[in-house]
This record gives structure tokens, C-alpha cells and sequence, in this order.
């Protein structure tokens, strides 16, 4: 029995890419696609860094601009999907997540971390998705205010593993403690 083809090797297997994720840049799950409720009505897909991620509490974090459209959009409506294709292993993950946007303490403390150089991704002038006259007419600030860290609690993680003759496919729900249900591909 290969790992796709039981429910725990295959959900062991997300836990692996997600955590390696954390750490390797070249990790797939190290830029998910993070899709929100956009407010117009479409669905908003982006690439994200995955910063952190827990198996115990199945959640993942995020790092963001605070004045970026997807923190109005998760304020509005505090759920999101995020995509991970894993082509080693012919793995596709979908996740939903329920977002929080982490409180003042913690923000305050991870911002301490974040290294001097990437500090600037979080302040940009005009405000993100601002139009401008030309790419340089913006300035950078390291602002502390606008860094935000979203907290992604998994709810639900959908897996398709495509290799071998039968294509697999699995649900795992937090409300089942993660025992997996298999589900037509
Ligand atoms: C490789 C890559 C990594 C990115 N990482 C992040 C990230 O960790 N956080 C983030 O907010 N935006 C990140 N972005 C930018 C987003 O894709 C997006 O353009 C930006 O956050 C504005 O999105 P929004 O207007 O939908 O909020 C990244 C873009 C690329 C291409």
C-alpha cells in the first residue's frame, strides 16, 4: 500500500509538504494561492508566503499588508481557500480556512522577527492596488502598523493525488477529527 492509498498516509503527507513548507523556499507549499471573497463579487486568487504551519491546531499564518485589499475582503468575510500543487507527488491540497487577523500583542511580537530588509514590504504609499502614474512613484516605510498576520484555521482539506491508475481523492474535516472520508476523483 503506497501513501495515497490509505486516509492517514495521505493526510501525513499534507502535514509533510506544509511543514516543509515553513522552511524550504523551495517548497510548493511555501507560496499557496490564497483565494478570498473578493468584495465585487469575484472570487481573488494571489500568491502568499506560507510562514508557519501547525499541525496540532491545523492552522497556518500568513504575513501581510494590513492596507491590502484581502484584509478588507477577510474583515467583510473571514474565510478563504488556499491551493498547493505538489508535482513530486501529483498532489493537489485544497484548504478552507477560517481567517483571524492576529491581535496587537502578537502582531507586536512576530514584527520583531521579521528580518530589517522585509520590514518594507509592510508600508507601502499609496496604499496597495492605489493607482499611480508610474512604477516609482511610491515610497517604502517599515511600518509596524501595517504589518498584520493572518491566522488560517483549517476547517477542511481536500486532497487529488493523480499517480497510479485509480486517481484518489479524500476529504478531511476538523469537525471529524481529521479522519478522512474518500470521495470520487
Ligand atoms: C512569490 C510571491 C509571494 C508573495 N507573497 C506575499 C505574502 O506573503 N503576503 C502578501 O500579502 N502578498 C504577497 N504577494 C503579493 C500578492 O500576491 C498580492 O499581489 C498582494 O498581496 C496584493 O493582493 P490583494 O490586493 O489581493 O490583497 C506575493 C507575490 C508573489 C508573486
Amino acid at each position: 500500500v503506497t501513501w495515497f492509498e490509505a486516509l492517514d498516509t495521505t493526510l501525513d503527507e499534507v502535514w509533510q509538504e506544509l511543514l516543509r513548507g515553513q522552511g524550504d523556499a523551495n517548497a510548493p507549499a511555501r507560496q499557496p494561492t490564497l483565494a478570498t471573497h473578493g468584495l465585487t463579487g469575484f472570487p481573488e486568487a494571489r500568491t502568499v508566503v506560507m510562514r508557519s504551519a501547525t499541525r496540532k491546531s491545523a492552522e497556518l499564518e500568513i504575513h501581510t499588508d494590513r492596507a491590502t485589499t484581502k484584509v478588507s475582503e477577510l474583515k467583510t468575510r473571514p474565510r478563504a481557500a488556499l491551493h498547493i500543487w505538489v508535482p513530486q507527488r501529483n498532489l493537489q491540497i485544497r484548504i478552507r480556512a477560517e481567517i483571524e487577523i492576529a491581535d496587537r500583542d502578537r502582531t507586536d511580537k512576530d514584527w520583531r522577527k521579521v528580518p530589517t530588509a522585509s520590514r518594507e514590504n509592510y508600508g507601502v504609499n499609496p496604499a496597495p492596488g492605489t493607482p499611480i502614474t508610474a512604477p516609482n512613484q511610491i515610497e517604502r516605510s517599515a511600518d509596524p502598523e501595517r504589518f498584520a498576520i493572518l491566522i488560517c484555521r483549517i476547517i477542511e482539506i481536500d486532497t487529488v493525488c493523480l499517480t497510479g491508475p485509480l486517481h484518489h481523492r479524500a476529504l478531511f474535516r476538523r469537525a471529524d477529527d481529521w479522519k478522512g472520508q474518500w470521495l470520487a476523483p
